[in-house]
């Protein structure tokens, strides 16, 4: 392996390119977006991003993706050290999302010779987006393209990781697979490999759970095809680190993190329109807090959709979330069509959901709810209607309504459960006491509450405790590794207004605060006046543990307002419910 190639260029946004050689014949050119701000919802982490982008040399030249448009005089100077352009025969798109496609246009007029080669649907949408002739080649699962010096490149489909255009390449002479959005991570850091696990996985699994585990059921299918490779030494992604040291480990983590959600009792379909106003976006926002109760998610993009695949996906799931149809355009005839299908499809009771995704274009949102309505189907959450370029505030209402509709479809079963199970072990955990707080936080333009009675002092050097939040809790998005948060302490005799208000369920989007007095900490939450004690707090990390995350925090300032005054107390029956 060559030293790090020295092509790095720092600009005001801290945005910077690096190079290196990883295989025979092969460069990463790795985009950094140090600074890329957090709109978009899967940058909960703050850590930035980088967009990868691969050149291999055989004895024909093939770029796999490019870069988003910000970098365009970086990535080209950056190209142009490496090779002149016009000798790229081959450009792979993996996935035409602009972050890896967006300087497609500005080399193709650089390269107007070179075949731009990926899925049918892929070339479809770059012939729309250029709007000029170039020469492509549409590729299938298995085909294969030889370079030249023993660089066959093979092509996986892998639809829906994360637009349904994607696709793998596999390079059978150094045995790297480029997989673009998939086992990626929103991770901007010098670092090409994944060397530093510890550091990566807290990204890794938060990116996985906001891109990819709507997609459960097409991430095991892809990961078929992976299994069918002759080995695979590189993983090398389109964002982030390159897996190169944790390979079947990082992997691995896909195929558990998968199974376990396809094989959900209940399934919900996600209707959006890619690379329509903020569909993609706000489909995401939705499917993640479904995810979050335990339901499955079947993303269906209405711009590939065939009726007779609308049609048997309805049949199979307990409810749908669809984006209204754009009134013109290239897709309002499809997206029609789906509709047609869907109510036409919908069972009676049906739970639906309907969302304006803000593509300039957006159908009336009301004679689509009147018409749903009338076929007997039921609303599982109120529309969401955007009327600006939408904010955080936005997509976390979303990822709640989304949480309000899996919560809906579990709501029996898990009363069910609770009520079957009441035997000695159950009574028996129920004696375990604890007692009663309040989280609360703030993290760019949301904020969060929740009453929490698992906490537990965890260390003493440093002071540290943990807490157990429900994976469907709005909060948890808001206690990711970095954040920070109050733990307010109830008083016992005292605390009967405080728990019942934040026990209360808020629609989505809802001030929690509302009516309550509060005062901001040092680290910006909300402390509560009434509250008996408060910590401001940091999430040092975060442990699964099946149904609730046990997030330990460090806790940095703390007080007791009353001094004599004890904690309030919860005691249970049985350990099944709080
Ligand atoms: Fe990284 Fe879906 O684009």
């Amino acid at each position: 392996m060559v030293a790090l190639s020295d092509h790095t260029v720092q600009t005001e946004n801290r945005l910077t390119t690096q190079s290196l050689d990883i295989g025979d014949n092969t460069l990463v050119m790795r985009s950094l977006d140090w600074d890329r701000d957090r709109f978009d919802i899967e940058f909960g982490l703050q850590n930035g991003t980088t967009y990868n982008s691969y050149l291999i040399q055989g004895d024909q030249v093939a770029l796999v993706d490019t870069s988003h448009a910000k970098f365009q005089d970086l990535y080209f100077k950056l190209l142009n050290k490496v090779i002149d352009p016009a000798q790229i025969n081959y450009l792979v798109i993996s996935h035409t999302e602009p972050d890896h496609s967006g300087l497609v246009k500005d080399l193709l007029a650089l390269a107007p010779n070179l075949v731009v080669v990926g899925a049918k649907i892929a070339i479809s949408f770059l012939e729309e987006l250029i709007n000029a002739p170039f020469k492509s080649q549409i590729v299938k699962n298995g085909d294969q393209i030889d370079l030249g010096k023993g660089h066959v490149l093979e092509f996986l489909n892998a639809p829906n990781l994360h637009w349904p255009d994607t696709i793998f390449t596999y390079d059978h002479h150094t045995k790297i697979l480029y997989t673009c959005d998939a086992f990626g991570a929103h991770f901007c850091k010098d670092d090409i490999f994944d060397e530093d696990l510890e550091a990566l996985s807290p990204d890794y699994r938060f990116y996985y759970e906001c891109l990819m585990g709507p997609n459960s059921r097409s991430v095991l299918s892809a990961m078929k095809r992976m299994d069918q490779l002759p080995g695979i030494d590189t993983i090398a992604t389109g964002h982030g680190p390159l897996l190169r040291h944790h390979v079947e480990e990082l992997t691995e983590r896909y195929r558990s993190w998968s199974q376990a959600k396809a094989t959900a009792e209940q399934n919900v379909a996600v209707f959006y329109l890619s690379d329509y106003g903020y569909s993609d976006r706000i489909s995401q926002a939705i499917a993640r807090g479904i995810s979050k109760t335990g339901v499955a998610v079947e993303m269906m993009d209405l711009k590939a959709a065939d009726v007779q695949e609308v049609q048997e996906l309805i049949n199979d799931v307990a409810a749908f979330v669809i984006t209204t149809a754009p009134a013109a355009g290239p897709h309002a005839t499809t997206t029609q069509a789906a509709l047609s299908t869907i109510l036409a499809a919908a069972k009676d009771k049906q739970f639906f959901g309907v969302f304006e995704s803000y593509g300039g274009n957006d159908q009336p949102i009301d004679p689509l709810l009147s018409r749903f309505k009338e076929s007997g189907l039921r609303e599982a959450f109120t529309s969401i209607r955007v009327k600006d370029t939408p904010s955080e505030a936005l997509y976390q209402a979303c990822e709640e309504s989304g949480v309000d509709l899996g919560q809906k479809l579990t709501l029996k079963e898990n009363i069910k459960k609770i009520k079957a199970i009441d035997g000695d072990l159950e009574k028996a955990l129920g004696r375990l006491s604890s007692g009663l707080y309040i989280l609360t936080a703030v993290k760019g333009g949301l904020t969060g509450a929740m009453l929490a009675s698992w906490v537990t002092q965890a260390s003493l050097e440093p002071l540290g405790f943990t807490v157990a939040v429900a994976k469907d809790r709005a909060i948890e998005s808001l206690m990711q590794v970095g954040d920070v948060f109050v733990l307010n302490v109830l008083e016992t005799d005292n605390y009967a207004s405080l728990m019942n208000h934040f026990l209360k369920r808020f629609p989505p989007g809802a001030d929690r605060f509302a009516g309550i007095k509060t005062r901001q900490a040092e680290n910006g939450s909300p402390i509560l006046a009434d509250a008996l004690a408060y910590m401001e707090c940091k999430v040092v990390s975060r442990m699964e543990c099946s149904d609730h995350w046990l997030v330990y925090s460090e806790v940095t300032v703390g007080k007791v307002s009353k001094p004599d005054s004890l904690t309030a107390v919860h005691h249970r029956q049985v350990g099944t419910y709080y």
